[in-house]
């Protein structure tokens, strides 16, 4: 496995509309060997998500979460995602995005969402998520659309570099 590069807010990848993946297409080497590579480039990193546009590949493919108990998201891989909120409650909270490193701001999320995609073996898979994984899966299926976070955001008055988070946002509710 390897760590790939992450591409950084600017690229113009990150702007793109990745396209579909083949089903015949994912059981590939190539897929497969992205796959991987993307789960080691995210915990590199430490982030909790990470789609293929931020490692240059315009498709719809992304990886999250990670195999610790409180990392609040088990790891799946998610291809060719179509989302949809279930209710119309949303939640306001703190994102960060590895093509815009040491940036935090609060984001409006619906709060359930249902998920239809394939897995990393092509098979189709349909599950709900509700809180922290709805917002991470939300905010990876915009990368697949060039969407950023800052997209999302309502105000950017939130908006903080890492080191100013830390000493004058954490903790708080608003
Ligand atoms: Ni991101």
């Amino acid at each position: 496995m390897s760590i790939l590069k992450v591409a950084r807010m600017g690229h113009p990848v990150l702007r793109e509309r990745a396209r579909p993946l083949e089903p015949s297409e994912i059981s590939t080497p190539r897929i497969q060997r992205l796959i991987d590579d993307m789960f080691e480039t995210m915990h590199d990193s430490q982030g909790i998500g990470l789609a293929g546009p931020q490692v240059h590949e315009s498709i719809r493919l992304f990886v999250a979460g990670v195999d610790e108990e409180d990392a609040g998201m088990s790891p799946v891989v998610i291809i060719n995602p179509e989302i949809t909120p279930i209710g119309t409650e949303v939640e306001e909270d703190w994102e960060g995005c590895l093509s815009i490193p040491d940036v935090r701001g609060r984001v409006p999320r619906a709060v359930e969402i249902r998920i239809r995609a394939l897995d990393r073996h092509g098979t189709p898979i349909a599950m709900t998520a509700s809180g922290y994984p709805a917002r991470v899966v939300q905010h990876e299926t915009d990368h697949l659309d060039g969407v950023l976070f800052f997209d999302r955001m309502t105000s950017f008055d939130s908006l903080t570099f890492l080191e100013e988070y830390s000493r004058y946002w954490t903790g708080k509710e608003t």
